[in-house]
């Protein structure tokens, strides 16, 4: 099967198109075979009206058990470094490029982030933050349509369209590489920086 269009909702309004029509709309998606082996499709949880999008790459083995994004280690360190932004998890909305946990944690293919963009395209066009933080390269890459890696993307906040994007390391990169925490934190702060000088409503 192709990608799917999600019918009559390509040129909806931004937050008109609800997070619960969005869940309701993949169903129990097989658009790829990650669909075959996952244990849970992994949506999405946070503030649907909030400030901030994170996207991360997709579900790890916590996350498939439990339902949720960054519920493992990598969300835990997620959850310590937000404070960096000046943020904490229940003010923002948190998702990943793919819905389903890659087996073995392998990187997701092109065909599966193609089939699963739709539903993340209306997440965020229903969310419409100010501000996308993307962690790790498939994040960066897919809000940022470029095939740089986030190492030479990083440090510095893009504009996309309506949103200010932030490209950043990946927490559990971080965790096996503590040299680039730091940078990490750093990021996080010019985020919190920008929050701090638009504020809600003035963006
Ligand atoms: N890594 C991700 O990219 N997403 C999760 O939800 C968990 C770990």
């Amino acid at each position: 099967m192709g990608v799917m269009h999600i019918p009559g909702h390509t040129h909806q309004r931004p937050g008109e198109v609800s997070l619960e029509e969005i869940r309701s709309l993949m169903g129990n998606c097989q658009l790829c075979e990650l669909g075959q082996t996952r244990s849970n499709l992994v949506f999405g949880v946070g503030d649907p009206h909030a400030r901030v999008m994170i996207i991360g790459e997709g579900p790890g083995k916590n996350e498939d058990l439990q339902g949720e994004p960054f519920v493992g280690a990598a969300g835990k360190k997620l959850d310590a470094l937000l404070g960096n932004a000046g943020l904490t998890r229940d003010e923002v909305y948190i998702a990943n490029v793919v819905k389903c946990r890659p087996p073995s944690n392998r990187n997701p293919r092109p065909a599966e982030i193609e089939a699963c963009s739709p539903f993340l395209r209306e997440q965020v066009r229903s969310i419409w933050p100010d501000a996308i933080i993307c962690l790790g390269n498939f994040a960066s890459q897919w809000v940022l349509k470029t095939d740089r890696g986030v190492m030479s993307l990083r440090g510095r906040l893009h504009q996309q369209g309506h949103f200010v994007v932030l490209p950043t390391f990946h927490p559990a990169a971080c965790i096996y590489h503590s040299e680039w925490q730091p940078l990490l934190e750093e990021d996080l702060r010019l985020l919190g920086a920008w929050l701090r000088e638009h504020p809600a409503g003035e963006a």
